[in-house]
């Protein structure tokens, strides 16, 4: 699965390009997110750097992108290099992450659903964990455990499909099929419940974890009409997650 990306990089750069990534997607990351300007940002998972540029260019302070995929990686610093933001970039594996220093935010637009089973998970959440002092945040974008999709056909008017193999227990493999312009690519992820999810982040060492489900940017109402998200943004298929490094009492 680590590998999968290498494949479909160039496909998944001009899918960030859809309505549903501008209008839902981002607008819900960027919110939970929150104000970077002067922070320390590790972004997990960055592919070819769409979120690392976004909070370099709102201000973060430092931002390093994180992604298993050398293909992602490539990408991502030719665009550096076409234009420079100062953006470090590493191929790595979160399971396997060194240390890269301290950081006021994780941020990870889908990653942990990439984990191949509830170690795995939780070796990423420990890992995300060492990066955060305390008070700070880890704030991703992850598979809704809640809207498990087995053979879901309500997206195909967005341009993907979602289906679900055997039930909604930990580890069932999920399928992704998108259109990229006339071009049709397809990628894995993993479904977890959220009572796992929970239980791995308690064991992690993180707090206050909360389910946000997505957002609708009001402009993307005003380009497309109520109807047009309706299906969507009632059965959303992916939920914001954030939680906390808890902060010492204070005095
Ligand atoms: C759906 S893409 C999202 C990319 C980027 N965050 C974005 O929103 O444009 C998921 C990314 O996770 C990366 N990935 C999957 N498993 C990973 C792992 N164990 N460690 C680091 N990156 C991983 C993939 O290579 C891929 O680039």
């Amino acid at each position: 699965m680590s590998a999968q990306y290498d494949e479909i990089a160039e496909h998944y750069r001009r899918s960030k390009s859809s309505p549903l990534r501008t209008y839902v997607e981002a607008y819900t990351f960027l919110q939970m997110i929150g104000d970077v300007r002067g922070k320390r940002v590790l972004d997990l998972a960055c592919g070819e750097g769409f979120y690392s540029r976004r909070l370099r260019t709102l201000g973060a302070d430092r931002v390093v992108g994180v992604d298993i995929s050398p293909q992602m990686i490539s990408l991502a610093e030719q665009q550096e290099c076409e234009n420079p933001l100062g953006i470090e970039y590493v191929c790595a594996d979160v399971c396997d992450l060194g240390d890269l220093g301290s950081f006021d935010i994780v941020v990870a637009a889908y990653l942990l659903h990439y984990a191949p089973d509830a170690q795995d998970l939780e070796r990423m959440c420990r890992n995300i964990r060492r990066h955060l002092p305390a008070g700070g945040r880890f704030v991703t974008l992850n598979e809704n455990p809640d809207q498990p999709p087995a053979r879901y056909a309500g997206y195909e008017q967005y341009g993907f499909n979602k289906t679900l193999e055997g039930p909604s227990a930990d580890g069932a493999p999920i399928t992704y099929w998108m259109i990229a312009g006339r071009e049709l690519f397809k990628f894995h992820a993993v479904y977890f419940t959220r009572t796992t999810y929970e239980a791995v982040f308690a064991r992690a060492g993180f707090t206050d974890v909360t389910w946000q489900p997505p957002v609708l940017d009001p402009a993307g109402v005003a380009a497309h009409g109520a109807d047009y998200w309706r299906e969507y943004m009632d059965n959303p298929p992916i939920a914001g997650l954030e939680c906390r490094v808890q902060a010492p009492p204070c005095c």
